[in-house]
């Protein structure tokens, strides 16, 4: 028996076929991610400061999602996730603070064309607030006829490094580092109910310098996850050269870098984390006629 045929052959986190895993070269598989350009097909536009490359949920949806699956992103900006599920033919649910941001990123996500006919909801509210935010998603969920989600993406301000808004329920505005991870374990708290057991969690975070010492916020933000009991499946470290706040001060940055003994931020996180725990009779079923149809 060779590697390959021990190896399982169909996974249930996604729909890559392993007799096939050659061809699938679009698929990153290192913890070292170079993306050198953003993707801005479709409607991707890159216009709202704080915005991640399509590569990112694309990746994780990859890897973790089948079609028809539910994806959730608590901090959906300005609506990347929801665009690629459309894409992708997943079912989204996206939470965002701001209103007219997310009236903005609906429009948007509406624009971008729908081959597998899925449904993209956009919501206001605050995601940390766990009775605002859980009635949301709970609604959302009952509108496609699921209660739980097998994704969820957290893209959240890096604290305080964009300042999003002047809400006092923005993360950003968060008067202090601990405050921020407070918030973040609150949020973690607000979706793991809506996570189908097994399925990741996919965390996108960086750290900050404060006071003239480096802030390992993605540290702080990893660990309030696994005291949630999530297991860390992978850390990726995520090129950000091309990132647009620090793109024309380039000289400014390497002397503030030698004067003050520091070196500067080119990276981001990308945190795997797989939830614990058993699945729901239903989707049992599901895979066991599965397993007595192939039978
Ligand atoms: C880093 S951005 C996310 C960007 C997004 N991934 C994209 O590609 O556009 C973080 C977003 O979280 C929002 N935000 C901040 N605090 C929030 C909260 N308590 N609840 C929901 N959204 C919040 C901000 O308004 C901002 O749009």
């Amino acid at each position: 028996m060779t590697w390959q045929n021990r190896a399982e052959k169909k996974s249930s986190l996604n729909d890559l076929d392993l007799d096939r895993w050659r061809e699938y070269s679009e698929i990153i598989t290192d913890s070292l991610w170079l993306i050198p350009e953003r993707d801005r097909s479709g409607v991707h536009l890159a216009d709202y400061h704080g915005n991640f490359v399509p590569q990112i949920p694309y990746q994780a949806m990859r890897r973790y999602t089948r079609r028809g699956d539910v994806v959730l992103d608590a901090f959906l900006g300005s609506g990347t996730t929801l665009i690629e599920c459309r894409r992708l033919g997943r079912h989204g649910v996206g939470i965002e603070l701001k209103s007219e941001l997310a009236q903005q990123a609906a429009e948007r996500i509406e624009s971008q064309n729908n081959p597998h006919e899925i449904t993209t909801q956009v919501v206001t509210g605050d995601s940390c607030n766990s009775v605002v935010a859980q009635r949301l998603i709970t609604k959302a969920l009952k509108k496609i006829d699921r209660e739980q989600c097998q994704l969820v993406i957290l893209h959240p301000p890096y604290h305080s490094i964009i300042r999003f808004s002047d809400l006092s329920e923005d993360i950003s505005n968060c008067p202090s580092v601990e405050v921020f991870r407070q918030k973040i374990g609150q949020v973690v708290d607000v979706v793991t109910p809506f996570l189908e057991a097994t399925r990741f969690l996919v965390l996108v975070i960086g750290d900050m310098y404060a006071g003239s010492e480096w802030i390992p916020l993605g540290f702080h933000c990893m660990q309030e996850v696994l005291d949630r009991g999530y297991k860390l499946k992978s850390i990726v470290v995520k090129d950000m050269q091309g990132n647009r706040a620090k793109r024309n001060l380039e000289n400014i940055w390497r002397y503030r870098a030698l004067a003050g003994g520091f070196y500067i931020f080119k990276h981001e996180y990308v945190m795997f984390f797989q939830k614990v725990g058993k699945k729901k009779r239903e989707y049992e079923t599901n895979e066991n006629n599965e397993t007595n149809e192939k039978a």
